[in-house]
């Protein structure tokens, strides 16, 4: 049997790749991000200056290359990501390192934002967001949540559609949370994730017509007055739009990062853009983009067809200097798994939709270790098999 695949292995096969400007190779320049190892399956990042990311293409396949010859490597993934701008103070994303900031290294300006008072037991608060509805958002945050378990991570969901929540229909939850100690609701459980979500505290018919004070308070609640216990993850199911709902999380929360999920055509990416800049206004790293409904693959014949385009997210996450995380299949299965509450990460793990989403979480987890720089001591998520 192949000896198992350690990430000073991929570090030496990256070593033959040279960096942009050839002065020396990407591993010696600082240009790999952390490497994520699973199963056989290696992730990481390349950052690239986003204005050269179409010609660095190259630079990509060539890293992929020389990682897939690493002996028991299965499979690769790099992205080109613009986290830094060669040469320049800022990280390439729009995102200026304070005057005289002692953090020089990629993303490291905004270690500032993992600042205490957040969530007690709560290591990492992850929006999942877009600026469009029905683009798969609640869908993604929970096969997208139940993936990370999958790498041994603690995690949770908080559904922060109060208009509309949705995870009691995704992860076929009933029933109420039991209030405990101290006025703290516990959360409900399913498929190893703690849940929580206005749709248990109030009937499913009964209209919602909050006003935007109300929804504050009310995702304040739930983000605090709840006993989440100890979280490595807390995912976001953010609502659509980028009004109150979006802006409390962003500021009232100290957001690690936010994924932006997309189809893949292009009024869906303006909505997209608007929901990406909004998170970089108020400075929470965006952890990178997914094409939601890319290809269609007929049950029938396996006929691949791309219904709303293809690509377009990727092309989009490029130009705007954020990583791509991935492309999520539109398939019956993942519709019908997530409408009867059986999301297809957790009941369909070997479906082309569930791999999908587990690559997504492994890149997402990659950002997040990126987007907390030099300063602060990352908790290990390399699962090495
Ligand atoms: N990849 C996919 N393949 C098939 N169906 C999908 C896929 N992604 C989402 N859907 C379906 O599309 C519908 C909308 O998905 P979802 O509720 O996750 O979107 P949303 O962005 O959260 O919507 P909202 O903006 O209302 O919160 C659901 O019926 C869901 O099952
Ligand atoms: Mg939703």
């Amino acid at each position: 049997m192949a000896d198992p695949v350690t990430k000073e292995r991929v570090l030496e096969a990256l070593k033959r790749v040279k960096a942009p400007d050839l002065a020396g190779d990407i591993v010696a320049q600082g240009l790999v991000s952390e490497i994520v190892i699973h199963k056989g399956k290696v992730y990481f990042a390349i950052s690239v200056d986003p204005a050269r990311a179409d010609e660095l293409e190259a630079l990509r396949q060539a890293a992929e290359q020389a990682v897939t010859s690493v002996p028991g490597v299965e499979a690769v993934a790099v992205t080109l990501t613009a986290d830094r701008a060669p040469g320049g103070g800022g990280n390439g994303r729009g995102q200026e390192a304070p005057q005289g900031s002692p953090f020089t290294r990629p993303g490291a300006a905004r270690d500032a934002r993992h600042r205490p008072g957040g969530v007690p037991g709560v290591e990492h608060i992850i929006a999942v967001a877009s600026g469009k509805g029905g683009v798969g958002k609640s869908t993604t945050a929970v096969n997208f949540a139940i993936a990370l378990t999958d790498t041994g991570l603690r995690v949770g969901i908080l559904d922060a559609d109060v208009y509309g929540p949705s995870m009691p229909r995704l992860l076929g939850l009933k029933g109420q949370p039991q209030q405990i100690s101290g006025n703290k609701l516990a959360p409900m459980e399913a498929y190893g994730l703690k849940v929580m979500s206005m749709g248990f505290l109030v009937d499913e018919e009964t209209p919602m017509i909050w006003r935007g004070p109300m929804v504050m308070s009310a995702l304040s609640q739930m983000l605090k007055d709840v006993a989440w216990g100890a979280l490595d993850v807390l995912v976001v199911d953010m609502p659509p739009g980028t009004g109150d709902a979006q802006l409390t999380m962003a500021q009232q929360v100290p957001l690690a990062g936010a994924v932006i999920v997309s189809t893949p055509q292009d009024l869906s990416l303006i909505d997209a853009r608007k929901g990406l800049n909004m998170f970089r206004k108020v400075n929470v790293p965006v952890l990178g983009i997914v094409e939601n409904m890319s290809t269609f693959v007929c049950p029938h014949c396996g006929e691949p067809s791309n219904i709303f385009g293809h690509g377009g997210a990727r092309a989009e996450a490029a130009r705007l200097g954020v990583s791509f995380l991935g492309e999520v299949p539109l398939t019956l299965a993942i519709r019908e798994t997530s409408d009867a509450g059986r999301p297809v990460v957790a009941t369909d793990p070997s479906s082309p939709g569930a791999a999908a989403f587990r690559e997504i979480a492994a890149r997402a987890l990659v950002e997040l270790e990126r987007s907390k720089g030099a300063t602060r001591q990352a908790p290990r998520i390399v699962v090495e098999s």
